[in-house]
């Protein structure tokens, strides 16, 4: 393994975006101890639900739950309190569920446990995959930017731990949020690599030094033949 300082490789987060269990835990060792989580989204959950999670978690890794609740204050409070209680260290709601399904959700959780046992509860904003014309189709018009700005404000103001935002958005993100508010970032594409279906992204390097806090990388490594060779080749070039 290279010498990248092990504070670097805890902020990277891998999407395993994955059809089943064994793909899954197969990156999970093959990357163990090289990254900080492992993000599980809708894909694997709906094929392995709470099993695997609760797997990933006894090996000793750390599981970002990515599951962007999105419903009412009742039942997006219940299922994030039951997801903590698989022991994940991270959580997403969409930050457009509104300011009282946020709140519910974020006093839920702090209620249930404290200190390094909560997970962080974060906020999604707006899709990395979302481009200017695709808001506007769905009705939201004053542009990608600023409803990124509203929403993550409204996270903060409503007690999540952070957003999850786009490179492109990070500098005037870090200008207008508290310096604790945690910023996690998909939509990262190493130099040359396919863009696939994102839109918004960035290099790991442009991301980290505009602010990010968090990387999600997914198909940059999980779909390479050698993905611990991938991860390693990505840490050097930074
Ligand atoms: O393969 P790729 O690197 O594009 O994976 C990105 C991951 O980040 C996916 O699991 C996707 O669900 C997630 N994500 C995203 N944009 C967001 C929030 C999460 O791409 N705004």
């Amino acid at each position: 393994m290279s010498s990248v300082c092990k504070e670097f490789r805890n902020r990277i987060i891998v999407a395993l975006d994955v059809d089943g269990s064994e793909p899954a835990l197969s990156l999970v060792s093959q990357l163990s101890g090289r990254v900080g989580l492992f993000k599980l989204g809708s894909q694997l959950f709906s094929a392995e639900g709470p099993a695997l999670v609760r797997e990933i978690v006894r090996q000793g890794e750390k599981v970002f739950l990515d599951l962007k609740f999105h419903d009412i204050p009742n039942t997006v409070t219940k299922a994030v309190l039951v997801a903590a209680e698989l022991g994940v260290s991270m959580l997403t709601l969409h930050a457009s569920g509104g300011a009282r399904m946020m709140s519910a959700a974020a006093v839920a959780l702090k209620s249930l446990a404290t200190g390094a046992n909560r997970p962080m509860l974060l906020g999604v904003t707006v899709l990395t995959s979302m481009a200017e014309g695709d808001l506007a189709q769905v009705g939201v018009m004053p542009g990608v930017e600023s409803q990124v700005a509203r929403l993550a404000r409204l996270a903060q103001e409503t007690g999540l731990d952070g957003v999850v935002a786009a490179a492109s958005e990070l500098i005037f993100l870090r200008r207008q949020l508290e310096p604790g508010i945690k910023i996690v970032t998909p939509g990262i594409r190493p130099a040359g690599s396919e863009v696939n279906d994102q839109s918004r992204i960035a290099t790991p390097a442009e991301a980290l030094r505009a602010g990010a806090d968090y990387l999600v990388i997914g198909r940059p490594i999980t779909a390479s033949s050698n993905p611990a060779a991938s991860l390693e080749k990505i840490l050097s070039e930074l």
